[in-house]
């Protein structure tokens, strides 16, 4: 295929903002705000404009608050300084050409009582979910966490909508919810990491309260338009995180839910373990795109282990929209213009995934010419 036949490479309409081509840059945490503020620098600057050849950028997650901290290094986006250290960010990506949203993260149990003094995190019920927290000196297991009052929930929804608006302060051209893998608001959908019994539990319905909540409170803010979600029905199947028969039909129900607001897209991740023998078994491969592409009618965009063929399968197949790479965007910052020339690609270096600076992170080369 040449680059004007690939549909990877064609240009599209994500509700009113244009995008270049169909190559979305998957969020990824790289540990790379060693400061106490967690303030982005200039080295996240560089490192997002090197990408601006994406059709879109999404930021990696970024903290709501203070108590949605579960990670060693991450950035904020809840303090003034925070968001003035972004517009540099979002200011830099715009001059090179690209389009980022900022992504909206609370970890909840995730997270690990090195991060606040000694006291657990807060999630909704008290339910160690079995996983290892990245703190600042190693992983380390999960505790139990404090179950969330009313109230605690009540100020978590508008953190979350303080912080779109702030992202829209920073110059972001959007955000996403990350709804996603083990985090705060998969604790309060899974029903075994929620077991209130108030309005926020029981129920499919009760237990996706919290995220339709969250969903309109950023609309008192930002249009909706602007707004996506990362979701899908598969978690990371580890701890409490194991889909259970109740996965499939309550993921129906969520993301069909979201066609209830206009939204600017869909991140849906496909199966990251192999689901054989498992409640997931008929999504693997491209299933997931097929089964979800009749419940949810806007912006989809495709994840998790695409390479340029299968990217470009996916979308000949109108199965997606959008095709999100993580690890190739990682080492390549060219990414588009290696698919375009059909060039080879360059490896990550995982043990710089994480930090703690610019090598592994800004020094991956453009393809040769
Ligand atoms: C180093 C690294 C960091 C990641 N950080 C995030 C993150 O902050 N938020 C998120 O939703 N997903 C995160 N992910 C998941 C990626 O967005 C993506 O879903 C995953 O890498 C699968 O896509 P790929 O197969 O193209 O790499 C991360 C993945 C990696 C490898």
């Amino acid at each position: 295929m040449t680059s004007s036949t690939q549909p990877l490479l064609q240009p599209y309409r994500m509700q009113d903002v244009p995008l270049a081509n169909r190559m979305v840059m998957a969020p990824l945490t790289r540990a790379r705000a060693r400061n106490r503020d967690l303030l982005p620098s200039d080295l996240h600057a560089r490192y997002y404009a090197q990408r601006a050849s994406a059709g879109l950028i999404i930021s990696e997650g970024v903290w709501i608050s203070r108590d949605a901290v579960g990670w060693h290094d991450v950035p904020g986006l809840f303090t003034d300084e925070q968001v003035a250290r972004w517009k540099q960010v979002t200011d830099a990506v715009h001059r090179a050409g690209g389009v980022i949203f900022a992504q909206l993260w609370h970890t909840g149990s995730a997270s690990h009582p090195d991060f606040f003094e000694g006291r657990p995190p807060l999630a909704p019920s008290a339910v160690n979910p079995g996983l290892l927290a990245p703190t600042a000196t190693g992983r380390k297991p999960t505790v139990e966490p404090s179950a969330m009052s009313a109230h605690d929930i009540r100020q978590t929804v508008a953190d979350f909508a303080t912080a779109a608006r702030n992202a829209m302060k920073a110059g972001f051209d959007g955000v996403q919810l990350q709804a996603g893998f083990n985090y705060l608001i998969s604790q309060f959908l899974n029903p075994r990491t929620n077991l209130r019994t108030d309005v926020y539990g029981g129920s499919v319905e009760n237990r996706a309260r919290f995220l339709f909540e969250i969903i309109e409170a950023v609309g008192e803010y930002v249009d909706l338009r602007r707004l996506g979600v990362k979701a899908g029905p598969a978690w990371s199947e580890t701890g409490e995180f194991v889909s259970g028969s109740e996965a499939l039909a309550e993921s129906e129900y969520v993301l069909g839910r979201l066609n209830d607001y206009d939204l600017s897209h869909l991140l849906l991740m496909g199966m990251m373990t192999d689901p054989a023998g498992g409640p997931l078994e008929d999504l693997a491969g491209d299933e997931m795109f097929r089964h979800f592409r009749k419940v949810y009618q806007g912006t989809i965009i495709a994840n998790v282990g695409f390479d340029q063929h299968r990217g470009n399968t996916i979308l000949a197949d109108d199965l997606a929209d959008l095709v999100a790479y993580g690890q190739a965007f990682i080492s390549n910052p060219d990414l588009p213009a290696r698919f375009a020339s059909h060039a080879p690609l360059t490896e990550p270096r995982h043990d710089l995934f994480y930090g703690p600076d610019a090598a592994g992170y800004t020094d991956y080369p453009l393809q040769e010419r």
